[in-house]
């Protein structure tokens, strides 16, 4: 049984760009009216139509420029002063394309996750789509997982996988798997709010009263889990 919390779940997004699928956390939350506040979108960048977005919601939207810092590290201390302000049971990357410093993945151990669009531990990194062509796997899609100091990796709480069709472009492919993105991240967020998600002490994660994980999208058959 998920516990019971006397307050919503306070909720910081990170973002470095488009943003949709913060745009889906923030509809998710507001749709199934979760148990959960979304307290601030935080960008890296100037301009992004993620942050225009998030503002004409009405939600918090802050702009800390990498470029403002000389260091990674000096970069990643603004980042989490801002964030520590809102106080928040987790950070979820969205789509924030700067890697973190060891030192800011230790202070919000265990609440800090992120969406990469690979089947990790396959394709870390860069240009995931291409590496999937490139490699010819026949099944790709996205994973949710807790972040730790090293890039894209970490404990895993769930994934999602869309076929290899041919004829897919990279183009083609990252909007199949971005719809799986969507759908993935936004269950993660619904069981993150219900207080369904612990990490054990081998760094597993359980997600309580939940069966299944993973989730598969047939180009025909709609999605089933
Ligand atoms: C998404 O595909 C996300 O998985 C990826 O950037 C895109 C952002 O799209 N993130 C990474 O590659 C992180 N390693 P969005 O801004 O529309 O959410």
């Amino acid at each position: 049984m998920p516990a019971t919390f006397s307050r919503p779940r306070r909720l910081v997004v990170l973002i470095s760009g488009r943003g949709s699928n913060m745009q889906t956390i923030v509809n998710t939350v507001r749709e199934q009216d979760l148990p959960a506040e979304i307290c601030a979108v935080i960008a890296n960048k100037a301009s992004t139509l993620g942050l225009d977005w998030a503002r004409a919601q009405g939600i918090e939207a802050k702009l800390v420029a990498h470029r403002d810092y000389a260091s990674r590290s000096e970069f990643d201390q603004a980042l989490a002063q801002v964030i520590d302000t809102y106080q928040p049971d987790y950070v979820l990357l969205a789509g924030f394309m700067r890697v973190l410093t060891p030192e800011f993945v230790e202070r919000f151990n265990g609440r800090l996750l992120n969406i990469h669009p690979s089947l990790l531990p396959a394709f870390p990194g860069m240009h995931t789509h291409q590496q999937a062509l490139a490699t010819g796997v026949q099944w790709h899609g996205c994973t949710v997982h807790f972040v730790t100091p090293v890039l894209d990796h970490g404990p895993i709480v769930a994934q999602g996988a869309v076929q290899v069709l041919a004829g897919d472009t990279p183009e083609s492919l990252a909007e199949r798997v971005l719809g799986m993105e969507h759908l993935v991240y936004a269950r993660v967020v619904r069981w993150l709010a219900e207080g369904r998600v612990t990490l054990d002490t081998m760094q597993r994660v359980h997600v309580h009263g939940v069966g299944s994980r993973s989730f598969v999208m047939m180009p025909d058959n709609g999605q089933s889990e």
